[in-house]
């Protein structure tokens, strides 16, 4: 019986004790200037981190946008392999559209009157011969430039090779131009349109801004200093700002990023939202033993002969590749975010007391003192005496 009464006012004990925790005042400087100075840094940490740096207080959104591009001006060419002549856009911007990421022509190697008939091979290890027992019928090899006849016929009086079923004359893609041959490109000039949206605030904007009107876009050229709303760009100054000489990446061909930041700060005290642009080279400038730089692709133009024979102009063109990327987010108080980093914050004033413990107990000459009082060990003895104070206190 005197068990299951014991058991009863043990349980009532766990239910109606109430507990506190005892307060100890620390009368020092040092420990009471630590507990503010954590404070303060917490404090800080939370206004000038979490809010004016990260601006947690906002809700952010990514940029979807759409671009259009429009490119301008004229070339005149005079060289000893073609006929003199006028290079206009639809002549040089390829493919025509328009489009986020377009192509100006600089520099090309041209095969013209190319017909489908038979011709001798280039001169290669695997292509030189010196009868038709070297020439296999059909053969048929990715890298050369068309279908092994079988004969091996004159490359020229010193060689022979292996003639093949083939566009031809074939290209001989070695005679590039050492100077572009539209040099004139650098002075051409792009437009840019570029309409973003922030869709999670309703929000449009396009980098042709409200304040610009058409008689000063017909006249404005962009420069970072003077101009940074003009929307048209010349392209050695694109070229310029991405740390290249246009000349030198016209030979060869090139692929030029114009990154336009839309990051905005919707807020009405900040209401800061325009386009930055900035310039730079995407390939690789100097490829590790100079194998396969730049960037060319080949093209044709077909004709057909008064006599119906077809012909072709073959264009190995190298030139610059420019590819406007946009990107940014956008940010808009609300109060979600707020409270959230805001508690997430000041939670770190519950670390404040433990470091100030820490401090008192270990770096303060009275640290003994603070100790003796801060812990308390009670012993078994200790544990009976207080759980039946009041009657058997003070016994021994
Ligand atoms: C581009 O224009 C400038 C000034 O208008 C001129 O000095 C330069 O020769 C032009 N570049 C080419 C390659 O024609």
């Amino acid at each position: 019986m005197s068990g299951t009464t014991d058991c009863c006012q043990d349980c009532l004990h766990y239910m109606f004790d109430y507990e506190t925790p005892k307060t100890l005042v620390i009368p020092s400087i040092r420990v009471g200037f630590m507990f503010r100075f954590t404070q303060l840094l917490v404090v800080l940490y939370v206004v000038g981190y979490v809010c004016v740096v990260q601006k947690a207080y906002q809700e952010t959104d990514s940029v979807i946008s759409s671009v259009t591009t429009k490119v301008k001006g004229f070339a005149f060419t005079n060289t000893s392999d073609m006929d003199p002549r006028l290079w206009d856009v639809a002549d040089y911007v390829i493919p025509p559209q328009g489009a986020q990421s377009f192509f100006v022509l600089t520099n090309m190697v041209i095969t013209p009157k190319q017909t489908q008939s038979r011709c001798p091979e280039l001169p290669s290890p695997s292509t030189t011969c010196v009868d038709d027992c070297d020439c296999i019928e059909g053969h048929n090899d990715p890298r050369g430039s068309g279908i092994q006849t079988g004969l091996c016929v004159n490359y020229s009086s010193t060689a022979q090779t292996c003639e093949v079923l083939s566009w031809c004359p074939l290209e001989i893609d070695t005679k590039l131009p050492e100077h572009a041959l539209l040099a004139a490109a650098e002075n051409f000039t792009v437009l840019i349109k570029n309409s973003i949206t922030y869709p999670k605030f309703k929000f449009h904007r396009r980098n042709i801004m409200p304040h610009i009107n058409s008689s000063y876009l017909k006249m404005c050229e962009f420069n970072h200093a003077t101009d940074p709303d003009c929307p048209i760009f010349r392209l050695k100054h694109i070229v310029s700002g991405a740390g290249e000489e246009f000349q030198d990446i016209a030979v060869k061909g090139g692929i030029i990023g114009i990154t336009i930041d839309w990051s905005c700060d919707l807020d009405w005290w900040a209401g800061k939202c325009y386009p930055m642009y900035s310039f730079r080279r995407l390939d690789d400038k100097h490829p590790v033993r100079n194998v396969a730089p730049g960037y060319n692709f080949r093209f044709t133009k077909y004709f057909k002969t008064p006599n119906g024979e077809e012909t072709r102009t073959l264009i190995k063109a190298y030139g610059i590749r420019f590819d406007v990327i946009v990107f940014g987010t956008a940010g808009k108080f609300s109060i979600v975010p707020t409270v959230v980093n805001l508690g997430a914050g000041l939670s770190f004033l519950s670390l404040v007391p433990i470091v100030c413990d820490w401090f008192m107990l270990t770096c303060t000459r009275k640290r003994d003192l603070y100790s003796r009082h801060k812990i308390t060990y009670l012993s078994d003895n200790a544990d009976t005496e207080s759980m039946s104070m009041g009657t058997t206190y003070g016994t021994h």
